[in-house]
């Protein structure tokens, strides 16, 4: 098997241990009412990895991140970078659809994080973009989605492009302009 297909096994590896969590009885509130767990979508090989906050209604439906309005939109984005589809990894910090889409709680993202940093290690991009405040938050404490959104900051050796959440555009339009040139901004990041 070629390294390429192991990386590729190890990612399904990971995928198929988050779907399987879904009859751990856990505990936590978001793994007992969701419907069931979304890993994320995206090749091992890819050297941009996109991080949400937590799957909606659609994404638990379906099982895959990013379908619904906010998904469109960021199929938009990705256009304007100029990223092919192909060349991205999706997945969210938590995994489970909150109640009511409400935040996720702390003890929650920590109970998901050794996967998402499993992910990482597997897939090893060469930039993660972390989308809105509570993505970002998990990655560099410190930063403000306002100071930094549409540039590529270090935190930890990691090489980060924030962008403001999708979904914040669909409720303020304003916003949708600064994302646009963000995601123009993150291509020419890239070349
Ligand atoms: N919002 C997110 O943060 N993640 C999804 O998968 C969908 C909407």
């Amino acid at each position: 098997m070629s390294t390429a297909k192991q990386r590729e096994a190890r990612l399904e590896a990971v995928a198929d241990e988050i779907r399987a969590h879904k009859g751990a009885r856990c505990g936590f509130e978001v793994c007992e009412t969701c419907t069931q767990l979304v890993p994320g979508v995206g090749p091992a090989s890819a050297s941009i990895v996109v991080v949400g906050e937590a799957p909606g209604a659609k994404e638990d439906a379906a099982g895959v991140p990013f379908v619904g309005a906010a998904g469109k939109l960021l199929n938009t984005l990705f256009d304007e970078a100029g990223i092919a589809r192909d060349d991205v990894f999706i997945t969210n910090v938590v995994k489970a659809r909150p109640p009511k889409n409400r935040d996720p709680k702390a003890p929650e993202v920590a109970h998901h994080w050794p996967w998402l940093e499993a992910q990482l290690e597997i897939i090893a991009p060469q930039l993660l973009v972390p989308l809105g405040r509570h993505a970002l938050a998990r990655f560099a404490p410190d930063a403000k989605i306002a100071e930094v959104h549409g540039t590529a900051i270090e935190v930890e050796g990691r090489r980060l492009f924030p962008l403001y959440h999708p979904a914040a555009a669909l409720y303020n339009g304003g916003l949708r302009a600064t994302l646009v040139a963000d995601a123009q901004a993150l291509g020419r990041a890239l070349r």
